[in-house]
């Protein structure tokens, strides 16, 4: 799809449709009026007036001009003016767009003033155009019948007159184009099935994402894994006959002087359960386990895309996790790349065992900040649902900052507390610890064994286990892969620069300890 945005005035630039957004309660198109001709705004008042459109969320009605440049006028409802929020315009658009494309429309245009909200023109322009491409995503790659029905949206235009508005509205589209494209590329992994979607696929996919970027891509094989003494990882992937891989991505784009943030995604392909095998229901979903690395990849992607000022690593150990011939099986204890071992009570407990090894790995870049973004637990899923982040760390100031960035994306996290009494859970008899610690507070007992291996530097992990494949649709986020973490990431490194990372201090450790 083509984003374009124009100098000109809505009514004169021809399309198939206009999309006029309006308020619940309004009785007419508000300050559409001025960019719309006469006669389509006595139609949108006769609309309203007759009860077809009250501009309930996401409410649309379709309007036919009879024979004006703009064809047709599609209505969408923004709901209540007090309940406005950015999170609801780009649901609406989604909304918009997606009407759009069901009709067969394959170009429309919008403009943003019509709103009449008091957002910046900027956050308005990202929030629409996020909103239509994250609307609009659909994964057909391995569809092959009834193609020809499909139609898709080729063209979207915001048309600004004003000078100023135009160039602030330009550059905010750019941007959101760059994170919304990073976001329905890590929903394109996600979707992939795990026979297309190998660990060396992925490695594959890393390598091209990197292409022509100013970013550095290495992959470790199991031999280098072997030397760096990551026995975590490579236990988990001796049940499958695929190769494992270590990929990293490095993006230099702050000052030589200041400090990496280290991006570590959980980068499982298919989650068998190894031995502890899991009940077959569902077990497709487990496709989706290398959701946390997507984001990861896509992230450092999209950093690159922006330019933004900052020095980032992306790190996604990669790996099946099937029951072999050679497998790795309850009973066993692995000794990490820290040095530290563990026990292996269910070798279903796979993501913790290659995040301590990858988490060990952050540490050579002496990260300000280590995020960690995984499918992790069921239990989070149990405990918050499956539309909230499961957050847990040892910096508050980190999290707080996470927080903020979650705000204003609407991916919504919620922080669980990692209370010294947790530790317990994970203790072992016969090694350093063990790799699950039952049912109790399952979320965080994982994220526990994990801080063993952060090396003390500031850490939060996200478990996105609920939100990373969606059963039902939301709006601008369709069923299935929802390419969470990647605006989240995003949005966190565009405020981090302005935070702590034009500092230009080494490696730092915790800044603000939580741990207890
Ligand atoms: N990948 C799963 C977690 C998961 C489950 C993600 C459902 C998305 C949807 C993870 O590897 C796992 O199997 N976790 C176990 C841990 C348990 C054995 C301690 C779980 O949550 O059941
Ligand atoms: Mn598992
Ligand atoms: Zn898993």
């Amino acid at each position: 799809m083509k984003i374009q945005i124009r100098k000109g005035i809505l009514k004169e630039h021809a399309t198939g449709a206009a999309v006029v957004a309006l308020f619940e309660g309004e009785s007419g198109p508000g300050q559409a009026s001025a960019i719309l001709d006469k006669e389509s705004c006595s139609r949108i008042e006769e609309i309203i007036r007759m009860g077809d459109f009250q501009g309930r969320l996401n409410q649309t009605a379709l309007l036919y001009t009879l024979g004006q440049t703009v064809k047709r006028i599609l209505l969408v409802g923004l709901g209540k003016r007090l309940d406005f929020s950015i999170d609801r315009l780009r649901g609406s658009y989604a909304r918009a767009a997606q009407q759009i494309r069901s009709i067969g429309i394959t170009e429309f245009s919008t403009s943003l003033h019509i709103v009449g909200t008091d957002l910046s023109v900027e956050r308005m322009a990202e929030a629409v155009v996020e909103g239509v491409i994250l609307g609009l995503y659909r994964f057909l790659p391995f569809k092959t019948q009834n193609r020809d029905q499909d139609c898709e949206v080729t063209g979207f235009t915001i048309l600004e007159q004003d000078d100023a508005a135009y160039k602030l509205i330009r550059t905010a589209a750019r941007t959101a184009e760059i994170i919304a494209s990073a976001t329905t590329f890590a929903r394109d992994l996600v979707s992939a099935p795990s026979n297309e979607m190998t660990p060396s696929d992925l490695a594959n996919e890393a390598r091209e994402s990197a292409r022509g970027k100013n970013i550095r891509c290495t992959v470790l094989d199991a031999t280098q894994m072997q030397e760096l003494g990551m026995n975590a990882l490579l236990g988990v992937s001796r049940g499958s006959d695929e190769p494992p891989q270590f990929i990293v991505l490095e993006y230099r784009g702050g000052k030589k002087s200041s400090p990496f943030v280290a991006l570590v995604g959980k980068g499982i392909t298919f989650d068998s359960g190894g031995i502890s095998i899991k009940p077959s229901d569902k077990m497709d979903e487990m496709k989706t386990d290398m959701a946390g690395g997507a984001a990861v990849i896509a992230t450092v992607r999209a950093a690159a895309e922006l330019g933004l000022p900052v020095n980032l690593v992306g790190i996604v150990p990669a790996t099946e996790n099937l029951p072999g011939g050679k497998a790795y099986k309850p009973g066993d204890i692995l000794k990490t790349m820290s040095g530290q071992t563990i026990e292996i009570v269910s070798t279903d407990a796979e993501g913790r065992l290659i995040l301590a090894d990858a988490l060990t790995y952050a540490g050579n870049f002496k990260p300000a900040a280590i995020i960690d973004l995984a499918t992790l637990t069921s239990a989070c899923v149990v405990a918050l649902g499956d539309h909230v982040i499961g957050m847990m760390g040892n910096d508050d100031e980190l999290k707080k900052e996470i927080r903020e960035a979650a705000d204003f994306t609407g991916e919504k996290v919620w922080e669980l507390p990692i209370w010294d009494e947790y530790q317990e859970q994970i203790k072992s008899d016969a090694a350093d610890y063990k790799n699950s610690g039952g049912r109790p507070a399952g979320a965080i007992t994982a994220a526990a064994l994990l801080s063993k291996f952060t090396g003390g530097y500031s850490w939060v992990h996200l478990d996105i286990a609920g939100p990373a494949w969606l059963t039902n649709e939301k709006p601008y986020i369709p069923k299935g892969a929802s390419g969470v973490g990647v605006r989240l990431l995003i949005q966190f490194l565009r405020n981090w620069y302005h935070t702590v990372g034009n500092q230009t201090s080494g490696g730092q450790k915790v800044r603000n300890g939580s741990h207890s």
